[in-house]
């Protein structure tokens, strides 16, 4: 069977960009800012993107344009033992995406509640009690909340109605589903622009605060927001690249990538800042108090700033609409990443039967966050993945690519297709830099979470967590050996 090929290069870059830019830019990138003393995260993070971001990024799409299969498939032509660890990766792709959906439920429930303002008042109460009902503790389950759970389904409805075609439904929708946030950004910045205050917002998320350079945890933070930021580690850049004609300008497409995903991560601290500047004159709230307040940011503290506003119901409206537009190429883009390693297994399987079953498959497993536990479940869960099994497959990916099939022969293809020539740089980078700064994230994370169980939560809740941590790195071990014993069986029958 011909592979499909993305009608154009722009397409491409369209879905690779919608990809990137997701909740992670507008909900993550500004409370990150916010609580690592806001200028100052700007530099950890250029630097993150810089040794770790973009030379990561040209690797997988030069290795998913160059093997023309998804993350499995891919990882297996680099080297035939590490097919499992395509496997790793798609796992923890499955679970990123089973609270994504869930994240963007609570969107969806935002924007329907916009039109006449729920939240005014008390954004508080109306976040962990109206839509979440958040029981006591992660002991009490208390229950499916129904609602979470419809708007659940609508999300995934909407999903699935993306990617049922494989690549040639995403292409028609990634035309529209980029530029309108993109657009709805704007607007909201213009708005934000005539806010008493906004230039105050500017001002903390500008200057930069040197001192926090020296805390580890910034660069912790740095490093793994630029791998969720670009997609990185989930397999989507591998697959998306492999519809791509082997011999397409690698260089240049990553470079558009992520500037493009940088730019709009930039944009929207401009956004975010300027409407907290206007709310902390409006309520007399330290500016740095609300920047801090971590990942309520999106769902408690700018609504609230919204309701403050002229016309709070268009801005709610407009705020949700453009994160659900933005989160949704995010979404499905990590579902695809699983579809398109499927399909490389099974040729003659249905597109859309697969996208159906992987969609159904996510949502079940995201029936869990919609318990009235399910934000703490949420919190666990992304604490541990992005901690842990995106670093770590970001490290053997390197480890793989640079050091097992080697760095150099994968220069020289992205050199041989670009127009613009990486130097050696990009080896070093991969065999050395981005394998040791990973590990020493790494071990810097365990050993914060093995001396202080994360946010006090119980045991065996954490145990869930580590769990998703482990379970993976054994399956991977075990795929290996076995890969590594069918290697063996068929070189003794080829003697
Ligand atoms: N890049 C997207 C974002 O910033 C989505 C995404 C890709 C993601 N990989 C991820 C989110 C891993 C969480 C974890 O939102």
């Amino acid at each position: 069977m011909t592979r499909p090929r993305w009608v154009s290069r722009t397409v491409f870059l369209f879905a690779a960009i919608g990809s990137a830019v997701g909740l992670g830019n507008v909900w993550r990138f500004p409370y990150l800012a916010g609580k690592y003393g806001g200028g100052a995260f700007l530099v950890p993070y250029a630097i993150a993107l810089a040794i770790i971001g973009f030379p990561l990024l040209m690797l997988e799409l030069a290795i998913g344009q160059k093997m023309q299969q998804g993350v499995v498939g891919s990882f297996r032509k680099l080297h035939p033992q590490f097919g499992g660890l395509g496997i790793f990766t798609l796992m923890t792709t499955f679970i990123v995406v089973s609270y994504y959906a869930v994240v963007m439920g609570w969107s969806l429930l935002y924007f329907l509640g916009s039109f006449d303002v729920k939240w005014s008042g008390d954004a508080q109460g109306y976040f962990f009690d109206r839509v979440l009902q958040l029981s006591d503790g992660v002991n009490s389950l208390g229950g499916i909340n129904w609602v979470v759970l419809a708007s659940l389904i609508a999300i995934w409805l909407s999903i699935y109605f993306c990617i049922w075609q494989g690549i040639k439904s995403v292409e028609k929708v990634v035309l529209y589903t980029v530029p309108v946030p993109i657009i709805l950004l704007a607007v909201l910045l213009l708005r934000a622009m005539t806010l008493p205050g906004f230039l105050q917002g500017w001002a903390l998320y500008l200057t930069p605060v040197w001192a926090s350079l020296l805390d580890p945890e910034v660069w912790t933070a740095a490093c793994s927001q630029v791998l969720y930021t670009l997609s990185l580690s989930c397999g989507i850049m591998v697959a998306y690249a492999s519809y791509r004609k082997t011999e397409e300008d690698i260089v240049r497409d990553s470079w558009i990538t992520t500037l493009a995903d940088s730019g709009i991560c930039l944009f929207s601290g401009l956004v975010v800042f300027a409407v907290l500047g206007y709310m902390a004159g409006q309520t007399d709230t330290p500016l740095t108090e609300l920047a801090a307040s971590g990942p309520g940011l999106a769902f408690v503290v700018f609504p609230k700033a919204l309701s403050l506003m002229p016309l709070p119901w268009l801005f709610g409206a407009l705020f949700f609409l453009m994160l659900l537009s933005l989160g949704i190429d995010s979404a499905f883009s990590l579902v695809e990443a699983i579809n398109v390693s499927i399909l490389d297994e099974k040729e003659h399987w249905q597109v859309s039967r697969v996208a159906l079953g992987v969609c159904f498959a996510a949502f079940i497993a995201g029936t869990i966050y919609t318990t009235r536990a399910g934000l703490y479940f949420l919190d666990i869960i992304d604490h541990f993945l992005t901690s842990y099994n995106l670093l770590l497959t970001g490290i053997f990916e390197a480890i793989l690519a640079g050091w097992i099939y080697g760095a150099e022969k994968l220069r020289r293809y992205i050199n041989a297709v670009s127009h613009r020539q990486i130097g050696k740089w990009w080896n070093v980078s991969l065999k050395f830099v981005v394998p040791i700064v990973l590990v020493a994230l790494l071990a810097t994370q365990l050993s914060t979470d093995l001396r202080t169980p994360y946010e006090g939560y119980p045991t065996w809740a954490l145990g869930i967590g580590w769990a998703i941590a482990i379970i993976p790195l054994v399956v991977l071990i075990l795929l290996v050996f076995r890969d590594r014993q069918f290697d063996r069986l068929e070189e003794s029958e080829q003697n």
